[in-house]
């Protein structure tokens, strides 16, 4: 599904280049559950942002079912962003002033659907994550686990292929992370969703199938687990 060749990208800080991705090469297949590991600023975000078709300023080959995704118009490339990609966050990221409902529905709003059809799909996401009696109340109402549901429910709602996370499990404490880990790996395993996830947690990547330490911008060899 992803295959990425020599993958190099720099950031300009006042004059300087500071090369944050040093020459990657993955790949990633359908259905894996994949980790990303390594200290804060090894490039980890970059990485995953590169992947997600948020930033496309880099050098290299990357290749999204085959295709050159980057080449495309910023229609085509949103798009492509909005119906292949769930996001989820360490903060979240929902809209306080939005109902569960409401955030929840959010992605699917911009593509012009039908109202029932959204109260459905969205019904049916909630379910899945575990919380259809919260869909009337607000973010701020909600433990953080449950928040962590509300934009989980969010990612899967439009039922993408592939699911990002940039640690998931960073705001919350050890039993919580265990519930969002569980649900992950279900997703994984009985929806067939492919799931990328940074964590600094030993115990959350144990859920993974696949472990791949990033650091220093270098990708080092897979399994590292308790190197970092
Ligand atoms: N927009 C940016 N402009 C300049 N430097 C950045 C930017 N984003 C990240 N960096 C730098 O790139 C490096 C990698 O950052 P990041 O990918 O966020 O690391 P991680 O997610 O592993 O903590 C860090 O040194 C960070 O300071
Ligand atoms: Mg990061």
């Amino acid at each position: 599904m992803i295959v990425m060749k020599n993958i190099n990208k720099f950031y300009k800080l006042d004059q300087e280049k500071v090369q944050v991705l040093k020459d990657i090469s993955l790949e990633i297949q359908e259905h894996e559950f994949v980790a990303i590991m390594g200290p804060s600023g090894s490039g980890k975000s970059t990485l995953i942002n590169t992947i997600s078709f948020l930033d496309g300023d880099f050098e290299g080959d990357y290749k999204f079912n085959g295709e050159d995704a980057y080449r495309y118009n910023d229609d085509k490339l949103s798009r492509l962003r909005n119906q292949s990609v769930g996001f989820v966050f360490q903060a979240f990221q929902l809209i306080d002033n939005n109902t569960v409902f409401e955030n929840v529905a959010l992605p699917l709003l911009y593509g012009g659907m039908k109202q029932k059809q959204v109260k459905d799909l969205v019904m049916e996401a909630l379910t899945k994550v575990g919380i259809p009696d919260k869909y009337n109340k607000y973010p701020k109402q909600l433990s953080g686990g449950q928040q962590q549901r509300v934009a989980i429910a969010r990612a899967i709602v439009g039922n993408p292929k592939f699911i990002v996370a940039d640690e998931p499990t960073g705001a919350l404490d050890s039993r919580t992370s265990e519930e969002i880990m569980n649900l992950f790996k279900r997703l994984n395993e009985e929806e067939q969703v492919t799931i990328l996830m940074v964590t600094h947690d030993s115990e959350a990547a144990e859920y993974c199938k696949r472990v791949i330490t990033v650091k220093d911008g270098e990708l080092l060899e897979e399994g590292v687990l308790h190197a970092v």
